[in-house]
């Protein structure tokens, strides 16, 4: 089976957020299940020059505005489709999505519809000796290529990942001749949405079959509360949408072999020497009784830190002290800044920081996902696999990886973390108190932790899902072309 796998971001060459740890950890996890994944990124400054030795395998003198390439090469072990298009991708300041001003780049509807053409020309056709059974679409930014798949005739089975549905991916709907998207599916049973184009409603629509990372979040989405619109649509699709959950790369969050993080370990009672040099290095109050709370995250409205904000003198009346690694929105960003500057006990770094996530992911003894919804969510799942509690909130993903540490679940040793129901300020509080509680028996604790280590959180099921649903597509797929 051969799968090509369409995507804005993808580890080790260009990350925002759990999108480039999934399209990342796919591949190797697939291989297992007999499956070759190849991947197609935009050709950014740093995937090219991640890229090593390549060769061009299709060319076009104007792609939504200038020339470009198609690049394939082999980086370690995983074989990579590059779109090389410098008009497009080549951008010296902000981010893959973001100008300098913190705005959408004005032409996002072209980089990205360019990307999807190319993955449903590659479907089509194939490229470098390799066609694909199945087109693998992830988020808004692939959601044209089943769209275009289709106008061109055909040619592979084709799914698409919501990741989250909060990003609709649109378009003026005058652009639609300059996307070469045929006008024919311009209706609200197409990929029309409230008069404009939308990318993640083309997704949904035309893709053979639609997931999403976790069965709660599959729940979710067809309801207006989390639907964001869409759930209408996602009500269309019945039984050919369900929910996978993620996984994560067990070899590179690994407690036991972690390079980026001062003293491995494979026990919660070794988790002391990272926690000491940690607080030290966050200059935190290496006296306090309490637990270290932790946090690594976008911040943004989705994340809900404004009540964890709230939340936090009741942490810290219990003797706790709270670290957090996040970048977003400016006014979240200084909220928690000026938490930190005015208390010794909470440390705040701003920025992207890989290597410090591992260490504030290892030192804590527990981590916090507030979230008002979450599509999955990953860093509960480092914490549960370094053994540090997650708190979080009980929905999306989050509710289908965490449980609740309560009496029955300890007594079986199945408890794992604190939950609460999102958006619960008082409810958050009260998890909160009962991590405190529990804190402070310290065997307990200990119990607890030591069933987060062992809790499973790697692909193996979750790939034997992907591998299954692209084997139900494929023989449907060969007919159709
Ligand atoms: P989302 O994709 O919605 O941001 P996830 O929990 O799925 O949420 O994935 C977030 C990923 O990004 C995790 O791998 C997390 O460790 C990482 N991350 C988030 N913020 C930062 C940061 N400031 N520095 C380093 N890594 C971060
Ligand atoms: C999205 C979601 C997050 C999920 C990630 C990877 O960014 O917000 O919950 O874990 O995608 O699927």
């Amino acid at each position: 089976m051969r799968v090509l796998s369409v995507a804005s971001e993808c580890v080790p060459f260009v990350k925002t957020g759990g999108l480039a740890d999934v399209v990342g950890a796919l591949p190797a996890a697939l291989e297992d299940q007999g499956v070759e994944m190849r991947v197609l990124l935009p050709g950014y400054e740093a995937v090219i020059a991640a890229m090593g030795k390549h060769k061009t395998v299709a060319e076009e003198d104007n792609l939504f505005g200038g020339p470009a390439q198609l690049l394939y090469g082999k980086v370690d072990g995983l074989g990579l489709y590059v779109l090389h298009a410098p008009h497009l991708y080549d951008r010296t300041d902000g981010s893959p999505y973001l100008g300098p001003d913190g705005k959408d780049w004005p032409d996002n509807p072209q980089r990205f519809a360019a990307l999807s053409w190319v993955a449903a020309f590659l479907a089509r056709a194939g490229a470098g000796k390799f066609k694909p059974d199945i087109l693998h679409c992830h988020d808004w930014q692939a959601g044209l290529a089943p769209v275009y798949l289709k106008q061109m005739g055909g040619g592979a089975a084709t799914v698409f990942t919501v990741h989250n549905i909060a990003f609709a991916g649109l378009a003026e709907a005058h652009h639609m001749g300059e996307l070469r998207l045929d006008p024919a599916g311009f209706h609200p049973d197409g990929f029309e949405y409230w008069g404009q184009i939308s990318a993640l409603k083309a997704g949904l629509v035309y893709a053979d079959r639609v997931t999403t990372v976790s069965p709660t979040y599959a729940r979710e989405l067809r309801t207006p509360e989390f639907g964001m619109g869409m759930d209408g649509v996602i009500r269309t699709k019945g039984t050919a949408m369900r929910g996978i959950l993620n996984g994560i790369d067990e070899a590179m969050w690994d407690p036991r072999s972690d390079e980026l993080i001062p003293a491995p370990f494979d026990a919660p009672h070794s988790k002391v020497p990272g926690r000491t040099a940690l607080i030290s290095e966050l200059g935190l109050d290496p006296t306090a009784p309490g637990p270290l709370l932790v946090a690594v995250s976008r911040l943004t409205e989705q994340k809900g830190f404004d009540l964890l904000a709230a939340a936090l003198p009741t942490l810290l009346s219990r003797g706790g002290q709270f670290a957090l690694l996040g970048s977003g929105t400016p006014e979240i960003e200084e909220q928690f800044l000026a938490m930190g500057a005015a208390d010794r006990r909470v440390a705040v770094r701003t920025g992207y920081n890989e290597p410090l996530s591992h260490r504030i992911i290892a030192g804590g003894d527990a981590i916090a996902v507030p979230s008002r919804f979450e599509p999955c969510g990953l860093t509960q799942l480092y914490g549960l696999r370094y053994g540090t509690l997650p708190l979080v909130a009980r929905t999306g993903g989050l509710a289908d990886t965490v449980i609740e540490a309560n009496h029955a679940a300890r007594l079986v040793g199945a408890g794992t973390g604190f939950l609460f129901d999102a958006g619960d300020l008082d409810g958050l509080r009260a998890a909160v108190w009962r991590m405190c509680d529990l804190w402070e028996d310290r065997a307990a604790w200990l119990d607890v932790a030591t069933a987060a280590m062992q809790h499973p959180v790697g692909w193996r099921a979750s790939a034997a899902a992907y591998a299954e649903l692209y084997g139900e597509l494929a023989g449907g797929a060969s007919a159709a072309a």
